[in-house]
């Protein structure tokens, strides 16, 4: 039976769980986003975190710092925040411009307030198998997602296709943590479609559109879609959001899928609020 892995479903029940967790706590989990320029992907992500942080009665503080900040002075707001106690949380909305050293910057932010889990601090625990470290956020969606519509992983052919330190690595360890038999392929991999193919469970963060059709996929598969780019239709006009898998070519062949938007998109900002009300309950 083909499903489609709806992630507005999941994230809503996690707005639900989060706000009563919120409602019995001192004080109100606050986020701060620090963003540098005025990219407009940006923009629309960050809206996106201060709709759910509404929702479940959170803060964020939204500081946007110009496209010529100095390295020195975007670590002294990052500490600045670090010793706030009224600030759970921090990320850094990435991208970051190239005169910015991005992972000295990400490096300055507390581990206990990463709440994208970017900082060495958390990756390593992860990496470890120690498994107390705060988990990237989309890795963690992807995870919380399967877990959602059932589908084990544990004995499973997972295969990756992407591997940035932002998702592709963590969501191959995540679901490797999780006793999945774990390939990651990228732009050096020959013969993609043979690698695709014996996937259980396919996950393809590449911001390449339809990169995965009919040819890459096969029976019984489940798909989780990340990609995430801005196109325009060809018959309206319009702009539009599409993953990196042709969904009409492969609907008809895999098992599930998750789609673009509504997917991986709303499961990553529910489980960034997951690490935030976590550290609060911790802090
Ligand atoms: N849904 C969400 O919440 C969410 C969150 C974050 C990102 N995204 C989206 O996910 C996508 C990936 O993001 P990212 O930050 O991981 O991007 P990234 O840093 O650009 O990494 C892309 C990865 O895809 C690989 N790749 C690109 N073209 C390929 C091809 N033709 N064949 C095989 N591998 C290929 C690259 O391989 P090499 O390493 O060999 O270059 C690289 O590892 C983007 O569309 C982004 O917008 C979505």
């Amino acid at each position: 039976m083909f499903r489609i892995l709806d992630g507005k479903i999941v994230r809503d029940k996690i707005a639900e769980n989060l706000a009563k967790r919120v409602k019995k706590l001192q004080v109100k989990p606050c986020l701060a986003i620090i963003q540098v320029g005025d990219n407009p992907e940006s923009n629309t992500y960050i809206r996106q975190k201060k709709l759910f942080a509404e929702k479940i009665g959170a803060m964020v503080i939204h500081e946007v710092l110009p496209f010529s900040v100095s390295q020195k002075d975007i670590a002294g707001k990052i500490r600045k925040f670090n010793s706030d106690k009224k600030i759970h949380g921090i990320i850094v909305q990435i991208p970051l411009p190239k005169t910015l050293d991005k992972d000295a910057v990400i490096e300055t932010i507390d581990p206990a307030k990463d709440v994208d889990g970017l900082t060495s601090y958390n990756l390593k625990l992860e990496w470890v198998g120690k498994r107390t470290g705060i988990i990237p956020a989309t890795a963690k969606g992807i995870q919380t997602l399967l877990q959602f519509y059932k589908i084990p992983v544990g004995d499973k052919k997972v295969v990756v296709v992407g591997r940035s330190a932002l998702v592709g690595k963590p969501t191959a360890l995540l679901l490797l943590n999780d006793n999945a038999t774990v390939t990651v392929c990228h732009k050096r991999t020959k013969n993609l479609s043979e690698e695709t193919k014996l996937a259980d469970i396919l996950v393809v963060a590449t911001g390449h559109p339809k990169l995965i059709g009919k040819e890459h996929v096969s029976k019984n598969q489940t798909i989780i879609d990340v990609g995430i780019t801005s196109v325009v239709d060809s018959k309206t006009g319009e702009k539009k959001v599409v993953g990196d898998v042709d969904f009409e070519a492969v609907k008809n062949i895999v098992s599930g899928i998750s789609p673009v938007p509504g997917g991986v998109g709303p499961m990553t900002v529910a489980s960034l609020f997951e690490n935030l009300v976590d550290s609060a309950e911790k802090q």
